[in-house]
């Protein structure tokens, strides 16, 4: 939160909290993700900061992920395919998508060509509002909301904000999805888990 991505966007936060918007077009002329393509080393720090908590909490988020039966794991909009790797490591047959932005893609292919779980794993760029690769498990982590001062920081940058239970429903009921679990995780964050309606 240290780079100008952040306290560009943090000077305008009373006009993010009055709005209910995130006030990055006005701070960075654009996008807080296209700010971030522009500016290469930001977003590499965003990146590792956001696989540095999923080093901490990630291994609780896998436990509460059965992956019995399933071929093809998509991580939408996970960088570093950090959650994904953890899936993989419990099952060995899993195979899986690193899908992010295309220049968050680009050195992730690096990064993942020398992993373990390179012959287990696509990465591929892409924009996830206008589609994002077939597989038969999607994982959403941070994609869809946060969680205390997260909230703020996402409010702030991306629009964002958390949701309650009934919120994560209500949207997940109009994507043609039902909430099958939702459980806490031992971590800070609980999972969700939706089928098709
Ligand atoms: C808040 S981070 C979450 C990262 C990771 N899932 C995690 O939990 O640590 C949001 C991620 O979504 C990616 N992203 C943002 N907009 C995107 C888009 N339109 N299409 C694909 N990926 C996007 C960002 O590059 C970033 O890696």
């Amino acid at each position: 939160m240290t780079n100008s991505a952040h306290w560009l966007t943090g000077h305008s936060f009373g006009e993010s909290v009055r709005s209910g918007h995130s006030q990055a077009r006005n701070a960075l002329g654009m996008s807080f993700f296209d700010y971030l393509e522009q500016h290469p080393a930001q977003a590499a720090e965003f990146s590792a900061g956001m696989s540095a908590g999923t080093a901490m909490w990630g291994q609780n988020l896998a436990d509460a992920i059965d992956t019995t039966g399933i071929r093809r794991a998509v991580d939408v909009g996970e960088a570093n395919g950090a959650l994904l790797s953890r899936l993989q490591d419990a099952n060995a047959e899993l195979q899986g998508v690193v899908f992010d932005r295309p220049n968050i893609a680009e050195s992730a292919k690096a990064m993942i060509a020398e992993s373990a779980y390179a012959s287990r794993t696509d990465v591929v760029g892409g924009d996830f509002f206008e589609s994002v690769p077939s597989g038969d498990l999607y994982l959403l982590k941070f994609i869809l909301g946060h969680g205390g001062m997260m909230d703020l920081n996402m409010l702030a940058c991306v629009d964002g904000r958390g949701r309650s239970r009934e919120e994560f429903d209500m949207l997940l009921e109009r994507a043609g999805l039902r909430r099958t679990k939702a459980r806490t995780t031992g971590a800070p964050q609980s999972a969700i888990e939706a089928i098709a309606a």
